[in-house]
């Protein structure tokens, strides 16, 4: 329930990444209605305004801001726009990606550099910005690293996406570390989700179909490759997410939260 005093996050200013979609937009409305006030960010403006109106119809607080994740200026300029009409930051949720499959032999220079600078370069600047607010803020503050199955094992023709999730994950325990050593508050953790429902299939699934193009069918995969035999949707990774940020977690950092229906476990 949203409001002044209900909720897990009550009181808290999340800034959520890539939220237009997906598994962004399932954590925005999480957060939201756990009582944070939310701002999504992300390229896609017409689905970005439509989740926040969406969580303002449904009695929460959002507002949308466009804000590509590789362009350091646009990552000060939002931070800088939080801090001027909310006063401070809490919660950050670095899930801005990409995911381009195919042979490593057929991926152009400019592509791996694309997802380079969304999956890896766009964390990276979310927490060199981010930080400085949470720490004026005070009481600590939560950066959760959207990772990935594929940053804890490899997987043929997502060499590429597998090496940003991996970067994701070291990334995050050792900022975890450098705040934790200057005693912030501040916790860091990496997700990681397996074969959760979102469009990011349509591009990662020419890792498994070359040349493919469309929605490939999530139940068939799943009831071959996840062990319970489902696959998950937003809301799933969302709850960890929720965790993580609240103070339930307060003693948790550097920690690898894997969301996957035991995909990882063989
Ligand atoms: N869906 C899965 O099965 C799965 C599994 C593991 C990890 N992930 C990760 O979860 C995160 C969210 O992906 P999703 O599955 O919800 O996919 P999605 O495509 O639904 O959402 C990704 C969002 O990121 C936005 N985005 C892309 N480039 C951007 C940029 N330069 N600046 C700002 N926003 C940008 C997109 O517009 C989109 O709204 C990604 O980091 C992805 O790698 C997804």
């Amino acid at each position: 329930m949203a409001g002044e005093t209900a909720g897990r996050v009550a009181g808290k200013v999340a800034l959520v990444t890539g939220g237009a979609s997906g598994i962004g937009r399932g954590c925005a409305e999480k957060l939201a209605a756990e009582g944070a006030t939310v701002v999504l960010t992300d390229i896609q403006d017409e689905l970005g305004r439509e989740a926040a109106s969406g969580i303002a119809a449904a009695g929460g607080r959002a507002e949308y801001a466009r804000h590509d994740v590789t362009d350091e200026d646009a990552w000060a300029s939002v931070v800088a726009g939080i801090k001027a009409r909310h006063g401070r930051l809490d919660i950050l949720v670095n899930n801005a990606g990409i995911g381009i499959g195919g042979s490593i032999l057929d991926m152009s220079l400019a592509d791996w550099r694309r997802q380079t600078a969304i999956n890896l370069d766009g964390v990276f600047l979310g927490v060199k910005h981010s930080i400085p607010l949470m720490r004026e803020s005070g009481g600590g503050g939560s950066i959760v690293n959207m990772s990935s199955v594929a940053g804890l094992k490899g997987s043929a023709n997502l060499a590429g996406y597998c090496a940003t999730k991996g970067g994701v994950r070291l990334f995050t325990k050792s900022v975890a570390l450098e705040c934790a050593n200057a005693r912030d508050g501040i916790r860091v953790n990496s997700v990681h989700p397996g074969l959760i429902e979102t469009p990011i299939w349509i591009t990662v699934q020419a890792a498994i179909t070359p040349g493919a193009n469309a929605m490939p069918d999530l139940d068939a995969m799943s009831a071959m490759a996840v062990p319970m035999g489902v696959k998950g949707v937003p809301e799933d990774i969302a709850n960890g997410v929720l965790w993580l940020c609240s103070d339930e977690a307060r003693y948790v950092t550097g920690m690898e939260m894997v969301i996957d229906g035991g995909l990882t476990l063989r």
